[in-house]
């Protein structure tokens, strides 16, 4: 169903996103490895401990990162740069899931000489941009919640809050030690629609979720209720997404003890008598209480992400109104 299974030629949908006429926005080269595991030393040294730490070693770029044309499935990275008079300043990962269905901006970096300039948004727009040349369905990033630019950046970009995340990313302490973050998943639908799913196949938390998330409500008729295989995603390695579809699969994730972290459009492609239709996934993934990780007080995140925060954490119930 799925026909992209190789890296389109990125400059066309790169080079407009440039803030100044001095500014390129492009694809790293197999050349400048070397130059970019330097400067991320540099501009982000918190990198060492995070989940994408394997941005400072070489062999990532050799086996993973696609500089024009390879095969998805087997480099499914891109790294896209900002250049400004011949100095990189600004890289961003983008990883293709599920052969090109999906694409995450894994991590941004922008040199702190440079902050504030926009770059933050290239990376945000990059992600949009490349996921559509792939022919992706969602673009999609991760923001620790306490990292108001990254969010914002994200947000202007088009992308909106889809989930929270417990303990998925790594950062150091002030006395040497690491602790685990929760992150917000903000995320970008790029198919034509998506359709409501069917309340029968609906358990009371998703439906309530997919209400206060997305004001969208389920259906009514029968059930129409499939099977559909619970998929893994780079989202966090305990994450699924599950098929608004598949009840039984939504009560089985509860059951084990899960947590629904958000609903996504768009993610959950299939054909209805002969059409291709688009429709959400639940995401379930570790409860909070399942880990020892840090949270920003409320009082300083939106409203919208602090109720989240608190729907994930448990504190809040969410009812479909
Ligand atoms: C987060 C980071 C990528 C932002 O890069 P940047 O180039 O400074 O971002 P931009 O200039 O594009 O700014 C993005 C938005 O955040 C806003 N912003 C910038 N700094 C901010 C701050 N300290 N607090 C709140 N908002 C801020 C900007 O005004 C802009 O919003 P706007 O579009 O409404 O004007 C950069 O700080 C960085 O590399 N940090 C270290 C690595 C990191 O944390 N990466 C993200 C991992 S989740």
């Amino acid at each position: 169903m799925h026909t992209t299974n190789r890296w389109p030629d990125l400059a066309a949908a790169l080079q407009p996103l440039a803030t100044s006429p001095e500014v390129t926005v492009r694809t790293l080269r197999a050349g400048e490895v070397e130059r970019l595991i330097t400067l991320l030393h540099r501009w982000y040294p918190a990198l060492a401990v995070a989940e994408v730490g394997y941005l400072l070693d070489p062999v990532f770029y050799a086996d993973q990162v696609a500089y024009g044309g390879e095969a998805v499935a087997e480099r499914p990275s891109v790294m896209v740069v900002a250049e400004r008079a011949g100095e990189l300043e600004m890289c961003v990962l983008l990883t293709a899931e599920d052969d090109g269905r999906l694409l995450s901006g894994a991590m941004t970096v922008v040199s702190p000489a440079a902050y504030g300039r926009g770059l933050g948004g290239v990376a945000a727009r990059s992600t949009i941009a490349v996921a559509r040349a792939l022919g992706a369905d969602l673009a999609y990033a991760l923001a620790e919640l306490d990292n108001h630019a990254s969010r914002r950046a994200l947000e202007a970009a088009g992308l909106t809050l889809c989930a929270v995340i417990p303990g998925s990313e790594r950062k150091p302490t002030a006395n040497g030690g690491v602790v685990r973050v929760a992150e917000a998943m903000y995320a970008c639908s790029l198919v034509p629609a998506v359709a409501p799913p069917r309340a029968a196949a609906l358990t009371p938390t998703v439906a309530a979720l997919l209400y206060v998330q997305h004001g969208v409500r389920p259906i009514g008729g029968e059930a129409r209720s499939a099977a559909v295989p619970a998929r893994a995603t780079g989202v966090d390695a305990a994450c699924r997404f599950v098929s608004l579809r598949d009840l039984d699969a939504q009560r089985e994730a509860e059951a084990d003890g899960l947590a629904l972290l958000g609903v996504i459009p768009g993610t959950d492609r299939h054909l209805i008598d002969g059409a291709l239709t688009y429709g959400f996934e639940a995401l379930y993934g570790r409860p909070a209480d399942a880990l020892d990780a840090a949270w920003p007080d409320p009082a300083t995140l939106p409203p919208t992400l602090a109720e989240l925060v608190d729907h994930v954490r448990g504190a809040r119930t969410m009812r479909a109104a």
